[in-house]
């Protein structure tokens, strides 16, 4: 069993956690298969956070089952076990190994002791990897721009939200160990950083070692900020309620903090924000975001929100969209509310919102933001963006890359300007791209 395809779903966290099981799984002598078909291998990273998210995966297991090589092996692993433990080889057979959360970087040792009708169940933790070894080894998606763990889990509890118990509690990295992944990114030619966490504002609150809010976010970013050759700096997801004054202050006088926040309000209803546990109110919410767009002039905010949440009426609803035209988020990821086993909100039969309404109250919203989205993007159509070009677009023709507001720009070929950082006149824009072309330097 020497070649592997892995399927990720989900969030950053997941994104960067594949990196670094693929990057472990060749230091093993594995090889990546060119897909799901052809290899002896597929693990899926799965994603729990809506309904949507896991019915896709189950789906994709019964497909590579009937059309992939006979005698492979599936290994799961990720929220949707988590969550799920041992039920899961119940309601999909087809599976030979389940991880959860805590183990998924010890993939290679169950591989190798799976034979072709074992089932291996372990949703522990397994023994502990190296951090500093899976940042090293992890096979990333850029060359030049990079995720970096700052903390897992989280303790948080929003109503709807089954991440605390798909990720377990919220515990921060050591600083020592973050800043040296970031340095030694540094000296492979990475320039971008993007800082991860489900609440990246609260690092600090409770370290492995068990010690508490010796060092906090804010000291984190002046700490990377002293590091040379880094262009520009991001970092998801910010707790509105967590976001700090000191936070704000770093970001203000940063030369390498992007310009950008994603700032998930959920709703724009204190009712339902209260109701959700999200611990602020819209009157703080816009407080945070009057205060950055004053001290950072151009600053872009982009969000999550949900829709349905129960107990969430018209006039709810009318708070939210209000929400929505005040602060004119360059982008909005727009959700439906999708009931989670486990969750505090699961159990409440009051007041729910039956599930055609909840869909018109969604793509209501969507075109709404649409036009938001795309009115901001046209703002910056004459513009000069200053972009590090991290990648080469979906068609693989043209450089890309993002701008401190965290949009894309794309210029047409220029391959050979891959990983330089760039000024680009923009030139024409849709919603959420910006089209334009180099300046000379
Ligand atoms: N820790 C991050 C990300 C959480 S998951 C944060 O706090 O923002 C990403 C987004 O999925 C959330 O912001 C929320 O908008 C959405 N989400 C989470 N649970 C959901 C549910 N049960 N139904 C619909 N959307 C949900
Ligand atoms: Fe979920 Fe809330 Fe934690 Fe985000 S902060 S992961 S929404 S519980
Ligand atoms: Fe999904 Fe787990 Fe991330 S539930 S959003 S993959 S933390």
């Amino acid at each position: 069993m020497k070649n592997f395809f892995l399927i990720n779903y989900g969030c950053q966290m997941n994104v960067l956690e594949a990196e670094k099981m693929k990057g472990l799984l060749i230091a093993e002598g594995y090889e990546e298969a060119p897909d799901e078909f052809n290899s002896d291998v597929v693990i899926m990273n799965t994603c729990a956070v809506r309904e949507t998210a896991e019915r896709k995966i189950f789906g994709k297991i019964g497909q590579i089952r009937k059309h992939g090589r006979p005698g492979l092996l599936i290994a799961v692993c990720g929220c949707v076990t988590q969550v799920s433990g041992e039920s899961i080889f119940e309601k999909y057979p087809g599976i030979d190994i389940v991880l959860g959360s805590g183990n998924k970087m010890n993939i290679a040792a169950y591989l190798s002791k799976a034979g072709s009708s074992a089932r291996i169940l372990d949703l522990g933790n397994g023994p502990e990897r190296d951090s500093a070894e899976c940042a090293q080894l992890a096979k990333r998606g850029s060359e030049y721009s990079a995720f970096i763990e700052i903390m897992k889990g989280c303790d948080n509890f929003c109503a709807y939200c089954i991440v605390p118990y798909a990720r377990g509690g919220e515990v921060s990295l050591p600083p020592v160990l973050v800043l040296d992944e970031i340095k030694m990114l540094i000296d492979r030619g990475y320039k971008e950083f993007t800082l991860l966490g489900q609440n990246v504002n609260s690092y600090g609150k409770k370290f492995a070692d068990g010690s508490e809010r010796r060092f906090r976010f804010h000291d984190l970013l002046g700490e990377i900020e002293k590091i040379k050759g880094i262009f520009r700096l991001r970092f998801i997801t910010s707790h509105p309620r967590d976001l700090s004054s000191e936070t704000i202050d770093v970001m203000a006088s940063s030369g390498i903090i992007a310009h950008s926040l994603h700032l998930p309000a959920q709703s724009g209803s204190d009712r339902i924000l209260k109701a959700m546990n999200r611990g602020y109110t819209i009157s703080e919410y816009l407080e945070k975001v009057e205060r950055l767009k004053k001290d950072i002039p151009g600053f872009a905010f982009t969000t999550d929100i949900i829709f349905g949440f129960p107990g969430e009426t018209e006039s709810d609803y009318r708070d939210t969209l209000n929400l929505m035209e005040r602060v004119r988020f360059k982008n909005a990821f727009l959700f439906r509310y999708s009931e989670r086993r486990k969750t505090a909100a699961s159990g409440i039969s009051e007041g729910l919102v039956d599930n055609e309404e909840k869909l018109s109250r969604l793509q209501n919203a969507i075109e709404i933001q649409k036009k938001i989205s795309l009115e901001e993007s046209i703002g910056y159509v004459g513009a000069t963006k200053n972009v590090l070009f991290s990648s080469l677009d979906r068609k693989g023709r043209n450089i890309s890359g993002r701008d401190t507001h965290d949009m894309i720009v794309i210029v047409e070929n220029n391959m050979d300007k891959l990983g330089t950082v760039r000024d680009v006149l923009i030139e024409r824009a849709n919603s959420f791209t910006l089209y334009g072309r180099l300046k000379s330097a």
